[in-house]
C-alpha cells in the first residue's frame, strides 16, 4: 500500500494559468488512493471549472465560504480539520502574500489559517513576479513557519517569458506530498544505491547483459529520499526515470560501476547494492565490430570478481 492510500489531501487551487494542471494532480492523487478535497479561489474558477475537479476527485469542491449549502456540506473548519496535508498548487503570488500575513478573505485562505495540518505551496507565476523581493520574503516567512515550498521549475512560461516560475510536474508535487506524510527517520543520512544491470562489451556494438530493470534499486532510492535522506544512485543502463530528488550517476560496465560506487562511498553513510552486476565478461572484447560473416563465434568469458 502506498503512502497516500486512505489519506485526506486538501488541494487548494488559486488563480494562475497553471490551474489547469491541478486536474492531473487530482487524478494522480486519487489513483494513489488518496481522498482528495479541492478548494478553489474565485479567480481559480476562471481558469478551470469546479465541475472538472469535482468529477475527478469524486468530492464536492469548495469555492465559497458563505454558500449555505457548501458551508453545511463541506465547511471550512471541517476541511481544515480533516486534511492530513494541504497543498496549494498552483499558489499565486496573491495567495502566498495572503498566507504570509494571515489574510483569510476566501475559503482557501480561511482554511489555511484554521488548519493544524502540514501545508505545502507550489508557487507558479511569471519569472519577474517570482523574483520580486516581496514574493521571496513571503515565501521565506512561510518556510520559517514550517510550510514546504515546492520549488517552481524553469523553462518557457505561459506568459511568453523564460525562467523560473513553472508549476512543477504534478508527479513532483505528489512526491513532495508523500514525503510530508513520511517519517523523516533517515534525515541526515547519505544513501548510496546501486541499481540496474551492467553491460559487458563483446565488441563496440555488442554486449552481454542481464534482465535487471533497476526497479528494486530505484524504489529503494525513492523510499530513502521520501524518508529524508540525501540519495545518490549509481545506475547501470536502465530505462527508468530518475526518481525525483535523487542524484543519478550512469555507468555501463561492472568495472565502471565499481569505480563510481567507490568514489561516492566516502560520501555515503549507507550503501545499498541492488544492482545486478555481471559475474562474467568477455575476456578479450574486440576493438572493432566483429564481422557478421565470421563463421561462428566462441567467446571466452572471465570472472569479474577476479
Ligand atoms: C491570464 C492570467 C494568468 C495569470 N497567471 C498567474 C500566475 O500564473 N501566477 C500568479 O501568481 N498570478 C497569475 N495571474 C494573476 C492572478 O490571477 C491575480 O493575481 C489574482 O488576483 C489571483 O487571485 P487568487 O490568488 O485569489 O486566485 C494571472 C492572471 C491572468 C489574467
Amino acid at each position: 500500500m502506498g503512502v497516500l492510500s486512505g489519506k485526506t489531501i486538501v488541494l487548494g487551487v488559486s488563480g494562475g494559468i497553471a490551474a489547469y494542471k491541478s486536474a492531473e494532480l487530482v487524478r494522480l492523487l486519487v489513483n494513489a488512493g488518496a481522498n482528495v478535497r479541492v478548494m478553489m479561489t474565485r479567480n481559480a474558477t476562471e481558469f478551470i471549472t469546479p465541475l472538472t475537479l469535482q468529477t475527478l476527485s469524486s468530492n464536492p469542491v469548495a469555492t465559497d465560504t458563505f454558500s449555505l449549502t457548501q458551508e453545511s456540506e463541506i465547511g471550512h473548519i471541517r476541511l481544515a480539520d480533516t486534511a492530513e496535508v494541504i497543498v496549494i498548487a498552483p499558489a499565486t503570488a496573491d495567495v502566498i502574500a495572503k498566507a504570509a500575513v494571515g489574510i483569510a478573505d476566501d475559503i482557501l485562505t480561511t482554511v489555511l489559517l484554521a488548519t493544524r495540518a502540514k501545508v505545502a505551496f507550489a508557487p507558479a507565476m511569471n519569472v519577474h513576479m517570482y523574483e520580486h523581493p516581496t514574493v521571496a520574503e513571503n515565501l521565506a516567512k512561510l518556510r520559517t513557519r514550517g510550510a514546504v515550498i515546492i520549488e517552481p521549475g524553469e523553462g518557457a512560461l505561459a506568459c511568453g517569458y523564460e525562467g523560473k516560475g513553472r508549476l512543477p510536474d504534478p508527479a513532483i508535487v505528489v512526491a513532495e506530498i508523500e514525503k510530508m506524510l513520511s517519517a523523516q527517520d533517515l534525515g541526515g543520512e547519505n544513501i548510496l544505491v546501486t541499481a540496474g544491470p551492467t553491460q559487458e562489451p563483446i565488441d563496440p556494438v555488442r554486449f552481454v547483459t542481464n534482465r535487471s530493470s533497476g526497479k528494486m534499486g530505484f524504489a529503494i532510492a525513492r523510499a530513502a529520499w521520501r524518508r529524508g535522506a540525501a540519495v545518490r544512485i549509481v545506475a547501470g543502463p536502465s530505462a527508468l526515470a530518475t526518481p525525483y530528488g535523487v542524484e543519478r550517476i550512469d555507468t555501463v560496465t561492472a568495472s565502471a560501476m565499481l569505480a563510481k560506487t567507490s568514489s561516492s562511498f566516502p560520501w555515503s553513510t549507507a550503501l545499498v547494492m541492488a544492482a545486478a552486476v555481471a559475474d562474467f565478461r568477455p575476456a578479450n572484447p574486440a576493438r572493432g565490430k566483429i564481422k557478421k560473416d565470421t563463421r561462428g563465434l566462441r567467446l571466452e568469458m572471465e570472472s569479474i570478481a577476479d
